[in-house]
């Protein structure tokens, strides 16, 4: 069971909802008070988009020719890397080891975090986008490895019911990372305005999967560490779907929890699991609050 006790709640930092075991606190020290190098990379995403994927292959490419080295900083990467997860008192613990290059995750919505810092000191900003379908679907099956999920607070808002539950999930009623009423679009919207910076690059996690050699040499040369054919070739094979699940069964601690980011790993699951009125109502909200971007998602 991931995240904490049954009946742990949601704290919310300036109207927009965590869910548990994601601290204002120690997002507000990311934001006032940690330090930014050059060389740092932050990986922003919502969940259960490709982000345990991105963090990855990004420590793949920077560590993997040196195994010793990648099991250090994956594994003290792994508790600590996103911004706002745990508690405040790792940032002390960020001051003593020194990363060679710190790799950063976050779920929180663009306005929680301190884009300006990044920017000044040079840090590079990775985003992954993937379709809203599959993505509810992805986000469903996790849910549902939350101890809470049975309290009275979040029962309503975790139905088990699998129609039931995409209905009050797009309806904006469950909000993790978002205001009320909203979600991952929004939250992508809100990104999405750094799409053309300098030091920003946006990734899609069905071109990913489609090309990956193509989307990993992308990453890697954003990121200052291109490879050669031999190295593309090992972060693409290591960073494959099967790879990281037979690795993550093999390192998880007893209850799994590693695991459970693994599931399908597929484009358009979807189909298997929203009403055709589901699916019509994501479309309606991608034109509606997307509508006046470029992306286009791509459904399988
Ligand atoms: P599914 O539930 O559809 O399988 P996050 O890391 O943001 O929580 O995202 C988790 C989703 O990414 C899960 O989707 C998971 O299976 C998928 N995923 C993780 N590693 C992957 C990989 N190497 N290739 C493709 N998908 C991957």
């Amino acid at each position: 069971k991931i995240f904490f006790g049954e009946d742990a709640m949601p704290k919310e930092m300036n109207g927009y909802r965590l869910l548990p075991g994601f601290e204002p606190d120690s997002a507000k020290v990311a934001y006032d008070q940690m330090e930014i190098n050059e060389s740092d990379i932050l990986i922003a995403s919502y969940p259960k988009t490709g982000t345990t994927w991105v963090v990855s292959i990004v420590h793949q490419i920077l560590y993997g020719d040196n195994p010793a080295d990648l099991e250090k900083y994956s594994a003290l990467q792994f508790c600590f890397h996103y911004l706002e997860f745990g508690a405040v008192c790792k940032y002390e613990v960020f001051k003593k080891i020194s990363f060679p290059r710190q790799v950063f995750a976050t779920h929180l919505p663009e306005p929680l975090v301190n884009m300006k810092k990044f920017k000044a000191n040079g840090a590079k900003l990775i985003y992954v986008i993937r379709n809203p379908k599959d993505q509810a679907v992805s986000w469903r099956h996790f849910a549902k490895g939350f101890a809470f999920a049975k309290s009275e607070f979040w029962k309503p808002l975790l139905p088990e019911d699998e129609k039931e539950f995409y209905d009050v999930y797009l309806a904006g009623n469950q909000y993790a990372f978002a205001k009320k009423g909203e979600g991952y679009l929004e939250c992508i919207k809100e990104w999405y305005k750094h799409k053309n910076d300098e030091n920003v690059l946006f990734l899609v996690y069905e071109e990913m999967k489609k090309n990956p050699h193509n989307e990993i040499k992308k990453i890697a040369d954003f990121i200052g560490k291109p490879l050669s054919d031999e190295q593309l070739n090992n972060v693409v094979e290591k960073t494959s779907f099967a790879s990281m699940k037979k690795e993550s069964e093999k390192t998880a601690p007893d209850n799994n929890e590693g695991a459970q980011f693994f599931r399908k790993g597929q484009i358009g699951d979807w189909k298997n699991h929203l009403t055709v009125a589901q699916s019509e109502l994501i479309d309606r909200k991608v034109k509606e609050i997307l509508g006046d971007t470029d992306i286009q998602f791509i459904y399988e």
